[in-house]
């Protein structure tokens, strides 16, 4: 099977936030679908933090990000857990209906927990709108426009992950490493790049860089 077609598949990048207690938490997600009028589904992996936050509070956020958010939410958001630390430190963020919104956004919808559906490595969350609202007029991200702009890769936990090796890919011309932690595709010699160089995606440090032999 090609699995790359299933990049086809269209998707917007978001943020889905909880509160642990007093402690602001959340996700980057792709996996987010208006499912009837006043119902969104959102899929979280068994093992984020998230998923176990949003079943204690029972109430979670649905954050749309924009092409103008700052890649660095993504890098924390999206390869950190909340399990280390509070990810919200840092970036400008607000309460609604009791649920941390980040504003470097297009927006957010809140929602109450109605129904979690439990799959082989995900559960399936289902919510009903109880709020939400626009922040301005930008152009909410696409997964393409982070694919092929940002240049970024999803982690293991994302539903939409594909191995390197099943992706069938060209053989490269000249040196490429990759990041071990959000797989972003380094093109030349990064022992070139100067010690304090990261990661344009995750922000991590030039030391999780590995090099692809291709035999
Ligand atoms: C572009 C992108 C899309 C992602 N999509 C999902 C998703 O749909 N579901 C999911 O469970 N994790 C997804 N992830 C991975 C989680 O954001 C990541 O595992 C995060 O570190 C979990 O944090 P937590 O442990 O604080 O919940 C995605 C990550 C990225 C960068």
């Amino acid at each position: 099977m090609n699995k790359k077609i299933l990049w086809d598949i269209s998707y917007g990048v978001y943020v889905v936030s909880s509160l642990d207690k007093e402690k602001p938490t959340g996700c980057i997600i792709n996996t987010a679908v208006q499912l009837t009028e006043n119902k969104i589904g959102v899929c979280i992996n068994h093992n984020n933090y998230t998923n176990s936050i949003i079943k204690e509070n029972k109430n979670f956020a649905l954050t749309i990000l924009s092409e103008k958010t700052n890649p660095d939410i993504i890098a924390t958001f999206g390869f950190a857990s909340g399990r280390e630390k509070n990810k919200f430190d840092g970036f400008e963020y607000k309460m609604f209906d009791n649920l941390p919104v980040l504003l470097n956004s297009k927006g957010y919808i809140a929602l109450k927990l109605v129904q979690a559906v439990e799959l082989e490595t995900h559960t399936f969350f289902i919510g009903e709108i109880i709020d939400g609202d626009v922040f301005n007029d930008e152009i909410p991200m696409t997964y393409k426009y982070y694919h092929d702009v940002i240049k970024g890769r999803a982690p293991k936990a994302a539903p939409t992950y594909i191995a390197p090796e099943d992706l069938n890919e060209a053989k490269p011309m000249g040196k490429r490493f990759r990041c071990k932690v959000c797989g972003y595709i380094y093109e030349g010699d990064i022992e070139k790049e100067p010690p304090n160089f990261v990661c344009p995606v995750c922000k991590q440090p030039k030391s999780v860089f590995e090099e692809i032999l291709y035999a």
